[in-house]
């Protein structure tokens, strides 16, 4: 059976071994896939990579903290993990060389577009952040032809920075007034420790629909605060989980899964 990995730190948590034993399942073949635990350095990172592909392994997923030294690892790179500046996934390639690419906006938008059925297209779409869960759903956003993006972030200096390098338009998150909105997006990682983010809840009225990266058990205070101003629709991350990882699952073994069943397993 060809197998596959997950590499993070930490990594019990993960979803990723039942969501790809979902796809296997409908792809009607066996695989294997497993966590692997690494200690945070970039040595015990690239010791791990290589012993795993040394002995079989076909692809890999790559989560936090080491998105960053897969990137600086590998042989060649996809134009999307190049503008992401992170690889979450590795794949083997025939001449024994180590592809990176990054699926984890692919994912957003494939279940924001292809599951919710929310269209993008002539769209104003804000991005709330500016680290690397931002920089990576820039460029497939981009990809659906909105009128335009806005990327905002608490700090103002790396929206700019961010913006600059996609050619779209940066805010700080205290200038967020007078602006209306179609689809909102929350790649900040201000969800996790449960914080609301200092916007004015008058950007939430009326949106089509406020996204939000994290998920949970419940729905996200984020989520819950965007609902109550307004927000038409809310959807948590969960379904870019399984986009990213249909997305990773379509790289290496040519089938594309549906997600649909899969996200709704996973509740
Ligand atoms: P990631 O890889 O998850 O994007 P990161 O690169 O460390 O992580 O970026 C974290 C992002 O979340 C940043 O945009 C950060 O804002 P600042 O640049 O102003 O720090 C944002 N963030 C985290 N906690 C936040 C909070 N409580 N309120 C607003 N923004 C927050």
């Amino acid at each position: 059976t060809a197998q596959y990995a997950v590499f993070g730190n930490p990594i019990a948590h993960s979803k990723s071994p039942e969501i790809h034993a979902q796809f296997a399942a409908q792809q009607g073949e066996l695989i294997e896939y497993h966590k692997i635990l690494v200690d945070d350095s970039r040595d015990a990172f690239q010791a791990a990579v290589r012993d795993f592909f040394a002995s079989g392994g076909r692809g890999a997923n790559v989560t936090v903290p080491f998105k960053q030294y897969a990137f600086d690892l590998v042989d060649e790179l996809s134009e999307r993990a190049q503008a992401a500046g992170a690889v979450n996934t590795l794949i083997l390639l025939e001449n024994g060389k180590l592809r990176g690419d990054n699926t984890d906006g692919v994912g957003l938008v494939n279940d924001v577009v292809g599951n919710l059925k929310i269209s993008l297209q002539n769209k104003t779409i804000l991005i709330l952040g500016a680290g690397g869960a931002a920089r990576g759903v820039v460029m497939p956003i981009l990809s659906k032809q909105p009128e335009k993006v806005i990327i905002a972030n608490r700090t103002e200096s790396k929206a700019i920075e961010l913006a600059k390098q996609f050619k779209i338009q940066a805010m700080a998150f205290a200038d967020l007034r007078d602006i209306r909105v179609d689809v909102i997006v929350n790649a900040t990682s201000g969800s996790l420790n449960g914080h609301l983010l200092a916007v004015d809840d008058a950007i939430f009225a009326g949106t089509e629909l406020v996204y939000d990266m994290m998920y949970g058990r419940e729905l996200t205070k984020f989520l819950c605060h965007a609902r109550e101003c307004g927000a038409q629709q809310v959807a948590d991350g969960l379904g870019m989980l399984v986009g990213q990882a249909a997305e990773s699952f379509r790289l290496w073994r040519g089938f594309t899964p549906d997600i649909a069943p899969v996200i709704a397993a996973m509740r």
